[in-house]
């Protein structure tokens, strides 16, 4: 065991993730994966080790991390060093002594070893992240599944927008709803980086229509041990949503109009903090008609689609305003990735004027619906 030790110290800086396999003193216990995380700015090595087919975590400084693996490395047949473009197995002999075989690998993207390097990172591939192999976005070596890169971008653009904001906070919990959730891989991904990340006890709910789908993710979060990260079947503009202190309302490409439903509870509940990516923004487009200056842009079929869905989420932008929110608008992510690129980010900051009159007028001029109008003019 010394020998592994001794390479494991020598190559600490160079090491990607550390796997111990096939335990001998415990048969509920599965594998142990150790990889590199930061926490409050100090670089560990997060462990996960899965006992009953629950995650148990434990997060090891650098320092440590020798001293932990004398302790852990003797209950496991196998040992995995993952490095930048070797993987090196040691496999212990019934002689009590262990095989050393080194083989390479195409671990070209690692997670950066530079205590300032790895501070940059929020989701990287290398990360171990269990959820997302279940989920389907990394392969089990936690790479991207190359099918998946795109949304593997987009979440990682959400979760460095969350991060601009929580980055200085000390809260120790966070609540979270996500309209119109899906697949979940940010929802999960939410929860990983409140969690694990930076240390917060976090509570998100997701909501969707999909029975099926809502079952699945459900099975994940138990999984993994994810405790308050619940998904619930729901059609958001009609079910009774949670009502106690939300923090944060996300919607990543919520259709149509199930982005209003989530502005529009955001609103009523002073929800501090909403990032919402509208999609399929169809409302304005099957319901506006000739009535001024527009007129032009209602010509061409594509023209209009696009300038509907613009006047919605610009309309969105003005009625956060009104309703005492700071809104900016930002491109979420790269236009050629997702054309729907439109974030709009809110922070409560007041009461507002909620006069709605110069959105009203615009409606009445050009005869079109607007959920959240509507929503909040009831
Ligand atoms: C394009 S998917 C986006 C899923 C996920 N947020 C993501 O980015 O991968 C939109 C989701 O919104 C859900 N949805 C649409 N209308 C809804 C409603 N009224 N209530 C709840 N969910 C809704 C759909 O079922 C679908 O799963």
């Amino acid at each position: 065991m010394e020998k592994i030790l001794a390479e494991i110290r020598s190559n600490q800086n160079k090491l990607i993730k550390i796997v111990m396999s096939d335990n001998i003193s415990d048969s509920t216990k599965g594998k142990t994966t150790l990889h590199q995380i930061i926490l409050k700015g100090e670089l560990y090595w997060q462990s996960e080790c899965i006992k009953n087919n629950q995650a148990h975590h434990a997060n090891i400084q650098d320092f440590d991390l020798a001293d932990w693996l004398s302790v852990e490395i003797p209950s496991y047949r196998q040992i995995n060093l993952l490095c930048n473009g070797i993987s090196i197995t040691y496999f212990l002999k019934a002689s009590g002594k262990y095989r050393r075989l080194q083989s390479s690998n195409n671990l070209s993207k690692a997670v950066e070893t530079t205590h300032n390097k790895v501070k940059n990172y929020i989701l990287a591939e290398g990360d171990n992240i269990p959820a997302l192999i279940d989920l389907g976005v990394f392969n089990s070596d936690f790479m991207v599944v190359k099918s998946k890169y795109d949304k593997y971008k987009q979440i990682n653009r959400f979760i460095e927008l969350v991060d601009d904001i929580f980055k200085g906070t000390n809260r120790e919990e966070i609540t979270i709803l996500d309209f119109g959730s899906g697949k979940s891989y940010l929802t999960f991904i939410m929860y990983y980086y409140f969690t694990v990340k930076k240390g917060i006890k976090a509570k998100i709910i997701g909501y969707d229509l999909k029975a099926d789908v809502v079952a699945d993710c459900n099975k994940i979060a138990e999984k993994y041990g994810y405790d308050n990260l619940k998904f619930i079947v729901s059609d958001v503009a009609n079910d009774n949503l949670y009502n106690e202190n939300i923090d944060m309302v996300v919607t990543l490409h919520a259709c149509n109009t199930a982005t209003d439903y989530a502005l529009y509870n955001a609103i009523i509940r002073k929800v501090p903090y909403i990032l919402s990516v509208p999609c399929c923004q169809h409302e304005i487009n099957s319901t506006i008609s000739n009535g001024g200056d527009l007129d032009i842009m209602m010509t061409h079929g594509l023209v209009k689609e696009r300038m509907s869905a613009l006047l919605t989420d610009s309309i969105r932008a003005e009625v956060l305003k009104e309703y005492g929110y700071s809104v900016d608008m930002l491109e979420f992510v790269d236009f050629s990735h997702s054309p729907k690129n439109i974030m709009i980010r809110a922070k409560a900051e007041n009461t507002g004027d909620k006069d709605l009159s110069r959105v009203k007028a615009l409606m009445s001029s050009y005869n079109f619906d607007h959920t959240l109008v509507k929503l909040l003019d009831k």
